[in-house]
């Protein structure tokens, strides 16, 4: 991220911090070391894990706690209704899609996703990458069995490779390191592309150029920046020339699952004396971590960050309110984002009573709809996928839920690549089950393409616009 809104943001931005000192209290993480931590690796080496650990502790942060307060401040934009949020990347990214030519085919993305959204609702966009640390999986079941061989799940490259075999799939403590360098490198390509000239709106047509003939999508994408294009010809001929087209505002985020590695990119801040994890901007917590009693959100109380947690179809608003109070305490707006992946068939019953308790309670929170995790199943070839139908028809039943209780749709959180893949089905493009064999590579849930992810941002504008 970069492109500091005012002469303050950039002030903030230099926020430093003070180098951890072994021996002084730490006393965040005793807190969450004392309590049961689910999703965690089996690392057969303990010595090696602290070996990388203190290593970690060493490296540079990711991020800076200005940059992290001025999504704070982003968000909470959102919790009044004035901006909406864009969150996507991969379920899960991979060391060997850490280069410069993925990494810029998901922003472009992810960029035109929020020229979309911006153009057709009106809103500003906050844009926060499922990028850069997102390398961590939560697991159904802890093993995985194939023709009667059991070996430990694949749960992310930085715990274990996705190959089935009993030495790639061993947790290794220094994949822990490997994703640090790799989150390096792709929030530094991020940083580079939007802020050195790629991100520019006056390239609202290049971002389309491989794309537009044979894509119904990227045609009406095209016909959209004919549009911006017009606007900003005036604008040039009126003598504006604002700064704020140049380039654009980013943030990294991931689910914050590995608590060792959270943990040892926490660093306090010397400004404030606050902890921060500056291994993103933002981390949520999974539906399978988010017990109350539990080490994840303990760990979550401790730093400063914006957050987010997970809601499923199974959350009562006793569970809902819990949450926002033990992470929310002072009730400060862009602290924390309820991310609800309830379903198609289930958000219209499930989603209304939680607006409504968490209204009642009082603290304002960003409300973010997932569409996603509620919608896979398996085909009958065994793949692993969810249909655009489904996917869109989660966030039709989101906006109708806050219109209903006068509460703002806060938000998108997708999984989406910046290629043409085919691990969805539906869309414009008509992708069926037969068609999932083609380009079916993600390393863990279905992604939509790049024609579904602008297909998806048009119904969202559209659907924002009359709620
Ligand atoms: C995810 O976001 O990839 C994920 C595992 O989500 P959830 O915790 O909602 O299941
Ligand atoms: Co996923």
């Amino acid at each position: 991220m970069t492109a500091p809104a005012s002469p303050k943001d950039s002030f903030d931005l230099a926020g430093e911090f003070a180098e951890l000192d072994a021996a002084r209290p730490q006393p965040w993480r005793d807190a969450w070391r004392s309590l049961p931590a689910a999703q965690q690796p089996d690392w057969p080496d303990p010595a090696q894990l602290a070996l990388v650990t203190a290593e970690l502790a060493s490296l540079p942060p990711l991020v800076f706690a200005g940059e992290c307060d001025l999504l704070v401040d982003r968000i909470a934009a959102v919790t009044r209704g004035e901006a909406f949020v864009l969150q996507g990347g991969d379920c899960a990214e991979t060391f060997s899609g850490s280069t410069a030519s993925a990494v810029r085919a998901k922003l472009r993305t992810l960029l035109q996703m929020a020229v979309v959204l911006t153009y057709g609702a009106s809103v500003p966009i906050v844009k926060i990458g499922r990028m850069a640390g997102q390398f961590a999986k939560p697991r159904s079941k802890p093993t995985e069995i194939r023709n009667g061989v059991e070996l430990p799940a694949y749960r992310g490259d930085a715990v274990n490779g996705l190959d089935f075999a009993a030495g790639v799939r061993t947790p290794d403590p220094s994949r822990l390191l490997r994703a640090y360098h790799c989150s390096a490198v792709t929030l530094n390509l991020c940083r580079a592309f939007t802020t050195g000239g790629y991100a520019d709106l006056h390239q609202v047509h290049a971002w389309n150029q491989d794309f537009v003939a044979d894509s119904p999508a990227g045609q009406r994408y095209e016909r959209l920046a004919g549009e911006i294009d017009r606007a900003l010809g005036f604008m040039r001929a009126c003598g504006a020339y604002p700064t704020e087209l140049r380039s654009v505002e980013f943030y990294s985020s991931h689910e914050a699952l590995l608590l060792d590695y959270d943990d040892a990119l926490t660093r306090v801040d010397s400004r404030t004396g606050r902890v921060y994890d500056t291994s993103a901007h933002f981390v949520w917590i999974g539906e399978r971590t988010r017990s109350l009693d539990g080490a994840h959100i303990e760990f979550a109380k401790s730093i400063s960050n914006p957050i987010g947690v997970k809601l499923g179809p199974d959350t009562t608003p006793d569970d809902a309110i819990g949450l926002v109070k033990a992470l929310n305490q002072d009730r400060r707006p862009g602290r924390l984002t309820l991310i609800t992946r309830m379903g198609a068939g289930r958000i219209r019953e499930a989603l209304p009573p939680l607006l409504d308790a968490v209204a009642k309670e009082g603290t304002p929170v960003a409300w973010v709809c997932d569409p996603m995790h509620g919608n896979t199943f398996e085909t009958a070839s065994g793949y692993k996928t969810r249909h655009l139908d489904d996917v869109l028809d989660e966030l039709d039943g989101f906006f109708q839920a806050h219109r209903a209780a006068g509460t703002h749709p806060g938000g998108i959180h997708i999984e989406f690549t910046g290629d043409n893949v085919t691990e969805c089905t539906g869309g414009s493009y008509q992708l069926d089950a037969d068609d999932l064999h083609q380009r079916y590579e993600t390393a863990c849930d279905p992604r939509l393409n790049r024609s579904q992810a602008l297909d998806l941002a048009f119904t969202v504008a559209d659907r924002y616009r009359r709620s």
